[in-house]
Parts: C-alpha cells; sequence; structure tokens
C-alpha cells in the first residue's frame, strides 16, 4: 500500500513523448530539458529513461553536477552558464557545457589558469526578441571571435536562442526572431539551436540542428487551445492523493479555513491528504477538479496546507483510504488544473515538492 501522495511516473508514456519529439524533428539532436528536477519529475531518473537523448539540459551548475554524480555522461548543458571563475573550474571538471550569455562569463572562462581541462563543448546565447539573456546580434560576433581565441575551448561553439511566443501559433514575432537568427547564420559554422515543445511541434523552419523539447516530454500541452491528447502527447506524471475523512454536512456548514465554502443541502464532503505544502497550488482553493471513482467531483473550499476538501454528494461509493487523482488522469490533465489554477502546466509540475514521494514504472 502507497503511501499518499504520490506521483507516478509513467518511463513509457516518457519515450512515447520523446519519439514524439523525434517525429517532428527527424533532423535535428535532441537535447531534453531536465531543468527544475526534470520538471518535477525526478531529473537522475528521467535523464535515465531518455538515455536516447544526444544531451541535456539543466539550468544550473548544481543540476548538472548532480547529473554527473548520478553517473549520466551524456553532454549536459547549463542553460543559464556559470556566474563566477570557480563555477567555470567546476564546469570543466564535471565536463558539463556552459552557455555564454554575457561578456564576463567569456572573461572568466579565458582568464581561468587551473582548468581540468578546455571545454570540449559550448554555446553562445544570442537576444533575438525576448530580451531575457543574451548577446544582441550586434555583439555576437565580437563574443564568437573572444571565446574561440580562448585556450580554455576546444570544441564545438554553438548559437543558441529562445523564443518569446513560440507558443501562439501564427504570431509574427516568431518569424521575426527567426529572420534575427537567420541572419547571423551566414557567418557561422557551429551548430545552431532555437527551438522549444511549442516550436518542435509549430515551426519546423526553427528546428535547425539541435531542438531543445522541454513540457512536451512530460505529456503536456504548450498550446492554451490544443490538448496534449489532440498532440499525442501521453502524461508522465500522476499525482494522487487519498481519502483520510469522509464527513456528513448540514444545508449551511461552512467548508474550510475562513468557512468560505458553504453547504447549501446536506450532502457528502471528504478530506484528501494533500496541500499547498506538497505543492498544490493554493489558487485552486474552490475551483479544481479532481478525480475519484472515475469521476470529476469539485475541491470545496481553501486547499490548507496538508489536505483539500471535496464534494462527494454524487460518489456514495466513497470511503476513507480511497484514491483520489489531482492530476494526469483522462479525467483531470495537469493543463485542465493549471487553468484552474490560473497558471500553466510547468508551475504545477514543478511545483511539486519532495514531500510527494515519486514512484517510477514502465
Ligand atoms: C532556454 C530554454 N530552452 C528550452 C526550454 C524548454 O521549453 P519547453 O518546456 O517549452 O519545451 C526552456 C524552458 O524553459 C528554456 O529555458
Amino acid at each position: 500500500m502507497p503511501t499518499y501522495p504520490i506521483a507516478e511516473i509513467n518511463l513509457a508514456a516518457l519515450k512515447h513523448n520523446f519519439l514524439r519529439v523525434k517525429d517532428c524533428a527527424p533532423n535535428s539532436k535532441v537535447m531534453s530539458v531536465i531543468k527544475a528536477d526534470a520538471y518535477g519529475h525526478g531529473d537522475v531518473e528521467v535523464a535515465k529513461a531518455l538515455h536516447k537523448s544526444d544531451a541535456f539540459a539543466v539550468a544550473r551548475l548544481s543540476e548538472g553536477i548532480q547529473l554527473r554524480e548520478a553517473g549520466i555522461d551524456k553532454p549536459i548543458v547549463l542553460l543559464e552558464g556559470i556566474h563566477s571563475k570557480s563555477q567555470c573550474e567546476q564546469a570543466a571538471r564535471f565536463e558539463l557545457s556552459p552557455v555564454f550569455h554575457y561578456q564576463q562569463q567569456i572573461q572568466w572562462l579565458s582568464e581561468s589558469t587551473s582548468l581540468s581541462a578546455p571545454l570540449s563543448f559550448c554555446w553562445l546565447m544570442v537576444e533575438t526578441g525576448m530580451h531575457r539573456l543574451g548577446f544582441s546580434p550586434e555583439k555576437i560576433n565580437e563574443a564568437i571571435i573572444e571565446l574561440k581565441k580562448s585556450e580554455n575551448i576546444d570544441g564545438d561553439i554553438g548559437l543558441m536562442s529562445h523564443f518569446a511566443n513560440a507558443d501562439s501559433e501564427g504570431d509574427e514575432r516568431n518569424q521575426q526572431q527567426q529572420a534575427v537568427m537567420s541572419e547571423l547564420l551566414a557567418d557561422h559554422i557551429g551548430p545552431i539551436s532555437m527551438a522549444n515543445s511549442a516550436a518542435i511541434m509549430t515551426l519546423p523552419d526553427s528546428h535547425q540542428d539541435w531542438v531543445r523539447p522541454g513540457l512536451m516530454l512530460y505529456g503536456a500541452s504548450p498550446f492554451e487551445h490544443k490538448t496534449a491528447q489532440s498532440l499525442d502527447l501521453k502524461p508522465v506524471m500522476q499525482t494522487k492523493a487519498q481519502l483520510i475523512s469522509v464527513d456528513q454536512l448540514q444545508e449551511g456548514d461552512q467548508v474550510g479555513y475562513g468557512g468560505d465554502w458553504q453547504a447549501n443541502k446536506a450532502m457528502r464532503v471528504g478530506t484528501v491528504n494533500i496541500g499547498y505544502g506538497d505543492g498544490y497550488n493554493r489558487l485552486l482553493s474552490n475551483r479544481a477538479y479532481v478525480s475519484i471513482h472515475h469521476q470529476v467531483v469539485k475541491v470545496l473550499g481553501r486547499v490548507s496546507m496538508d489536505m483539500i476538501c471535496i464534494d462527494l454528494s454524487a460518489i456514495e461509493q466513497a470511503k476513507i483510504g480511497d484514491e483520489v487523482v489531482l492530476w494526469g488522469n483522462g479525467n483531470v490533465s495537469v493543463d485542465q488544473v493549471a487553468k484552474q489554477a490560473q497558471t500553466i502546466a510547468y508551475e504545477l509540475l514543478c511545483g511539486l515538492n519532495q514531500r510527494v514521494e515519486r514512484q517510477y514504472h514502465g
């Protein structure tokens, strides 16, 4: 009997979604994005399951080191790069591939005198319209020349950029970002990478040498108006908790902190052992739906730290110990629940914390 709450991670679904990436971008290498603990799915387990990836990408040095220490030997790209000379040395020691996005990072590399070995693979981030990270197109050639001069690099230098609006289909800003990148390509001989999940599925011209899927690997949709199912993506995480109380309410009874949900009839209510202390977003108060006995029922009142209350008026057979699915099956997709929380699936998936045991299947 599992100790709830749990998040079941379906590795067969993960591999299916990886094949979707390959179908969409058959001529590109795949850099699977497994930052933030693989969007909450467990980075080491995901990296092992996705061993057919050509590389992995994480945000931070510590994430890269953790993967290396767990025996992951594929190239690992640090999307935010290094932030001191000593981080640069560590990146070299663990054979990690930083993305350089500001001048000082290149300087730290050039000035390092005690690297265990030169970096064998690194990237430069080009700012093409998102205005978050990267060298402007005017400055990129200078950065390339400077990197090439460094004795601490001995391998490919790729050019990377990131879409701000790939999830907005037909948005002309995507073409504008691609046009900025295309102008630079004429002068560049190294690999190119632009496409995240949304671009992988809808902007084939952007695929280039490397694609960088994140969300689609985990079976959620980056598009507001397209379901994961319609994109042939399978949910990887199924988050489950358990009924720990079943109670009878009378008309007028209030439920939860603040009493801001009130019964308008006599009815049954259940208490489920998951809350914001597990990463079940408090914005789901009075808004979310969960699945129990294959039926969808509403969350009543505020989400508390360890518990939520749900409407059991239509579920006569519900009893203490029954399993409740918070997201991840056909009835309650993570995309639907994210909308109920007025957020995106990324946040719900990453937000589920270590209090919720991950169990791997498939
Ligand atoms: C630089 C970069 N590339 C790729 C990705 C993957 O994006 P997605 O999860 O939308 O596929 C991310 C995610 O935030 C990112 O920051």
